[in-house]
């Protein structure tokens, strides 16, 4: 076959210089042909950075020669079911990797962790921590207070050879060394620690935090790399010439190019493609703008590009390529193209061809959003509430089929197609369907169809950009939780109190108020101390039937428990009522005996339901 094309000349650039991929192959293992494979599919994208995390809790996966017990103990784990998992990469595999990389425009960036995140590592040298250990490589996920030693010289000098085999096997002008979710803890409580703050002059844990960072710079400046941190690294002081990775919203990245650091973003809003797609779709990707907003133009410039993370808790290598893709079909186009050529539509259909070639390399790419959209509106009964379903983004055209799925929830004007009005309490279940069969697997929509739906909302707490909920009426909005917190319904707050007041259409003979709260204390979500209701016939008088939550089911709040549910207070209540309010006390820092001892807890909330007549 002869094959003609015109001659043509390209003149093409990219916006930003970083242009990154996290593969976390920590949490798990993924295999040399896996991670080669990856790098085809960044720099056929025209991605530039494979960020290689090799270092956590849950493994330690690079080869040390000076500390052989780093992967011989290092890089398996003991599962629960008794089975060894596990794996690491040997220093020539990893030459290999960097050159196969370079061959194809793609920088590798080993990241480190320090001081945090470093089981792995202390299970296998517990001597550099604070407390001595023993440990296990961990099997659980989360942040753990076992970091280490920012007091004992001995613990730099053993981060220091680790760096060194490190720098001689990667070229790359920086080395990321983590920083983030360190939980001071130990530091706080260790002889040592708290004679290096003596002696250093620091204030607190966090200024340690900072001495900790700056040195560590320090030694790799010397040897001629610059570090890269997560945002947290800017707590305490920022290390002189560090480049900020801005992970928990955009401020870390505008507070460092603020201050005349390079920065990297990668908000958990925009560019986790480990989250489900109910938290970021494509669409989602397609509209972020690494640039923070309030910026200088020449602030701008350290902006220098953005990373998609791909954290692997929850992602073993077989299903890693469904999560990316097609989500970083449009980074890429975000970190390429100019913010004026940004266009949807126009993406939309040159996603197509992508579409087709990712079939032809076997890519098993994933959905580009959650496959039924739901929106929650007040109906014209103000006992109920009025849910809607449609298909999202891709545009399949159907009949949505509604099941209630409880006998407490009372459905009405069925007629409405892809509307349903629903009284009372429980989940809905929701199927697209054509020709009466279903096109797509059902959705739960857990609903509540209330009076509180109709009412006029304030809420007294600041708005997470985490986790909004739902905005100023999301803790009123007929919209259950479900069991995945982030599923965009919870509103949570980090030590602060939640209250919101609602005044309600028309005085009504109230049975009952209550709230559902959130428990997951391994994610640091604990219910809250007391939640205080009150209800009012003129919004002046009130009367309030307090619950203290400490002696919840016979034992404290603050107590461990394993169990992730979701756990409803409610208020019997007989009395005529026009305005309700609900204060919820925030459960205060992670306790000792937490794993993240002494960080700051969450408080997740959702719905304050209003029930009388
Ligand atoms: C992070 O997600 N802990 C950087
Ligand atoms: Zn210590």
């Amino acid at each position: 076959n002869d094959h003609k094309i015109a001659c043509l000349s390209i003149k093409d650039k990219p916006k930003f210089k970083w242009r990154g991929m996290l593969l976390d192959c920590s949490r798990h293992f993924m295999d040399i042909n896996f991670i080669k494979r990856y790098i085809d599919l960044l720099a056929f994208h025209k991605m530039n950075v494979l960020h290689w995390h090799l270092t956590d809790d849950q493994a330690w996966r690079i080869e040390i020669k000076q500390y052989p017990k780093l992967t011989s103990m290092g890089s398996f784990r003991k599962q629960k079911d008794g089975s060894l998992y596990g794996g690491f990469y040997s220093q020539e595999q990893i030459t290999d990797i960097i050159y196969y990389a370079s061959q194809r425009g793609v920088c590798v960036i080993p990241e480190i962790e320090l001081p945090g995140h470093c089981i792995a590592a202390l299970a296998a040298y517990p001597e550099y921590s604070c407390s001595g250990g023993p440990f296990e490589v961990e099997t659980d996920w989360g942040v753990f207070k076992e970091i280490y030693c920012a007091g004992n010289d001995q613990t730099f000098t053993f981060l220091e050879n680790i760096l060194d085999e490190v720098i001689s096997l990667f070229p790359s002008e920086y080395i990321h060394i983590g920083g983030d979710e360190v939980p001071k803890y130990r530091w706080e409580r260790c002889e040592k620690c708290i004679s290096r703050m003596v002696d250093q002059e620091l204030e607190d844990v966090h200024e340690l935090q900072s001495y900790f960072i700056q040195r560590i710079e320090t030694y790799l400046n010397e040897k001629g790399k610059k570090i890269i941190g997560w945002d947290e690294i800017l707590e305490g002081g920022l290390a002189q010439d560090a480049t900020v990775q801005s992970w928990r919203s955009f401020e870390g990245a505008a507070q460092a190019a603020k201050m005349g650091h390079d920065a990297i973003v990668s908000p958990t809003s925009h560019a986790y493609f480990d989250y489900n797609l109910n938290a970021i779709d494509l669409k989602k990707v397609y509209s972020f703008d690494p640039i923070p907003e309030g910026l200088t133009e020449k602030e701008s410039l350290h902006i220098i590009g953005g990373e998609c993370n791909m954290w692997t808790e929850h992602a073993p290598q077989d299903i890693v390529e469904s999560k990316i893709f097609p989500r970083m079909l449009a980074m890429a186009e975000v970190l390429w193209s100019p913010k004026v050529l940004r266009d949807f539509e126009g993406f939309q259909n040159r996603k197509s061809l992508h579409d087709q070639r990712l079939i032809a390399w076997g890519v098993d790419s994933g959905l580009e959003s959650d496959p039924l959209n739901a929106t929650w509106d007040k109906g014209s009964d103000v006992f109920g509430v009025e849910v809607q379903v449609e298909a999202a983004l891709d545009r399949i055209e159907g009949e949505v089929i509604f099941t209630p799925l409880s006998s407490r929830l009372t459905p009405s004007h069925h007629e409405l197609g892809s509307r349903i009005f629903v009284k009372g309490e429980g989940v809905l279940e929701a199927v697209l369907t054509r020709d009466g069969r279903p096109l797509r697997d059902a959705v739960l929509l857990p609903v509540a169809g209330h009076i509180g739906v109709h009412s006029d909302a304030s809420i007294g707490h600041s708005l997470s950009p985490y986790y909004p909920g739902g905005g100023e009426r999301g803790l009123a909005d007929g919209r259950l939780g479900s069991i995945d917190f982030r599923d965009g319904c919870w509103q949570a707050t980090q030590s602060e109190n939640m209250s919101i007041t609602l005044t309600l259409p028309q005085t009504i003979q109230l049975d009952s108020l209550s709230m559902q709260c959130y428990r997951y204390q391994d994610a640091w979500i604990f219910l809250p101390q007391t939640l205080a209701f009150g209800w009012s016939v003129d919004g002046v008088k009130w009367e309030e039937s307090r619950i203290d939550l400490h002696t919840y089911s016979g034992s404290h709040v603050l107590s461990p428990t394993d169990a992730q549910d979701i756990v409803r207070i409610a208020c019997a209540v007989d009395a005529s009522a026009r305005f309700i309010r609900m204060e919820a006390v925030n459960p205060g820092s992670c306790p000792d005996w937490h794993d993240a001892a002494s960080s700051p807890s969450w408080m997740f909330l959702d719905e304050l339901v209003v029930h009388g007549q």
